[in-house]
């Protein structure tokens, strides 16, 4: 089968939305419309992807900024029989098939269209197009077909009858890329609407097939309002959920939980409820929520993350953070270490089973392994004198009394100590146990202290 040509239509100006985001760029987990339609049609082997834009192209140019999408304008907008006709010059160019979708529909998959394309080879038609079958009165094309010639009647030119058919087009179609080149200059403004229709094409094709598409009212989801875009959502949710599901993973009360398009989650990995998770990578046999968020991450194996927020951070296996942790960007937690009860880090280091308990700040930090760090404790790391942020060092097997105070920049040795509220304005040497305001050196650690 040759390579297919994907015509995405998306120059509809979406007013219903009431935004300032261009309809097809609004995100279904996590990612714009448009996209959603791309990756479909290039899953299913279309090698060359056309956008019609029509309405705030620069932000589109933007969007699409160093990918190989192709943006062709439409203007005025006629219908979408007129949008497939700017890409003319494209088309006469190409040999094989033509996938044509609508970027406001992002629940189309690439199973269906790969089958879509296959049946479409088989039959040899010049046209293959998707159907389903809703229960609503969506103001989608009826397909009838009089003495087997198949039609769409649009919803504005239907009677009553017409109008109750269950079968709708979802605008989802395949073409002979030399026939559509011939027919689309031959097509007439519909009388009702003055439109251009690309459904009139189908009864002027000699040989058509209409495919079935099982589940196919999700396909015919065409986001033009709020409600519409929520219902694609919850849709495009059920399936990730399904989709990690079938992988292992138990999600306890599915409905809560956000996830998109770029997650992914290791078997036996438990997802508890009111949880958000985007851009991450979550290993085997974790405990994610209640009540977590998280962002750019990455989540070793054994893992438990319950009621945090945590963004743009690195974290190994057998980690416990929660409840109640902020991990800020740049946060890399090494294996094993313990974070809870309104700990925050941020652009820090937490080396191997540290613990940092109780309210505490560790920012633009290297924590070592074994250090406990005590309630309260914070990295003073910001002087709003010079506006310079410093970094503190802590050593292995260091600990810090509660409320301690290190003003960065500032060392605390290995086995170092800190008396509760000791304010470190200099660097402490390994094994020396320093208190005060400001800190002084009181005597060697013992060792028996540290074990
Ligand atoms: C079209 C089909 C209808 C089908 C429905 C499925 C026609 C005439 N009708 O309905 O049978 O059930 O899709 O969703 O094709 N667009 C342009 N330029 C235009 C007009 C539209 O790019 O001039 C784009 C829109 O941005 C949208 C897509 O085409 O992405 C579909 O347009 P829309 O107005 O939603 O579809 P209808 O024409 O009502």
């Amino acid at each position: 089968m040759s390579a297919a040509l994907a015509v995405v239509l998306a120059a509809g100006q979406g007013t219903r939305m009431k935004s300032r985001t261009p309809k097809v760029l609004h995100r279904v987990a996590g990612k714009a419309m448009v996209d959603h339609v791309l990756a479909a049609a290039r899953a299913a082997g279309a090698d060359r992807c056309i956008v019609i834009v029509g309405h705030e192209i620069e932000r589109l140019r933007e969007h699409f900024a160093g990918s190989d999408v192709e943006l062709v304008e439409q203007r005025p907008q006629l219908g979408t029989g007129h949008a497939v006709q700017q890409v003319l010059p494209q088309l006469e160019a190409h040999r094989g098939e033509v996938l044509v979708l609508n970027g406001d529909a992002p629940l189309v998959d690439a199973r269906s269209l790969g089958e879509l394309l296959e049946r479409h080879h088989a039959a040899r038609a010049q046209v293959t197009f998707l159907t389903a079958l809703v229960d609503d009165a969506e103001r989608l094309g009826r397909i009838t077909s009089d003495g087997g010639r198949v039609r769409v009647v649009e919803w504005a030119d239907a009677t009553a009858e017409e109008r109750a058919i269950r079968e709708v087009n979802t605008g989802i179609y395949c073409f002979d890329s030399a026939w559509l080149s011939r027919e689309l200059p031959l097509l007439q403004a519909s009388p009702a609407k003055g439109e251009y229709y690309l459904t009139d094409l189908i009864e002027r094709a000699p040989q058509v097939e209409r495919m079935l598409a099982e589940g196919g009212f999700a396909l015919c989801i065409g986001v033009d309002t709020r409600e519409k875009l929520a219902q694609a959502e919850r849709e495009m949710q059920r399936r990730l959920r399904e989709r990690w599901m079938a992988e292992g993973v138990t999600f306890l009360s599915p409905e809560t939980v956000l996830l998109d398009v770029d997650c992914s989650l290791g078997q036996d990995t438990i997802v508890y409820p009111n949880t958000i998770m985007q851009r991450c990578t979550i290993g085997m046999g974790c405990i994610i929520g209640p009540g977590s968020r998280l962002e750019d991450t990455r989540i070793g194996n054994d893992c438990s993350i319950r009621e945090s927020v945590v963004e743009s951070a690195v974290v190994e296996d057998e980690v416990q953070i929660g409840p109640f942790c902020h991990l800020r960007p740049g946060s890399y937690i090494e294996r094993g270490a313990k974070l809870g009860n309104y700990a925050e880090i941020k652009s820090s280091r937490i080396g191997r089973e540290t613990q940092i308990h109780h309210f505490s700040y560790t920012g633009d930090a290297q924590v070592g392994q074994r250090v406990n760090i005590g309630a309260g404790t914070i990295t003073c790391n910001y002087s709003s004198e010079t506006g310079v942020k410093s970094a503190t060092i802590i050593g292995d097997d260091a600990s810090t009394g509660s409320d301690t105070l290190l003003v960065a920049p500032v060392t605390l040795g290995a086995g170092a100590m800190t008396g509760s509220g000791a304010v470190v304005t200099h660097d402490v040497p390994p094994d020396t146990l320093v208190v005060g305001v400001p800190a002084r050196e009181v005597r060697k650690v013992r060792k028996a202290a540290r074990s």
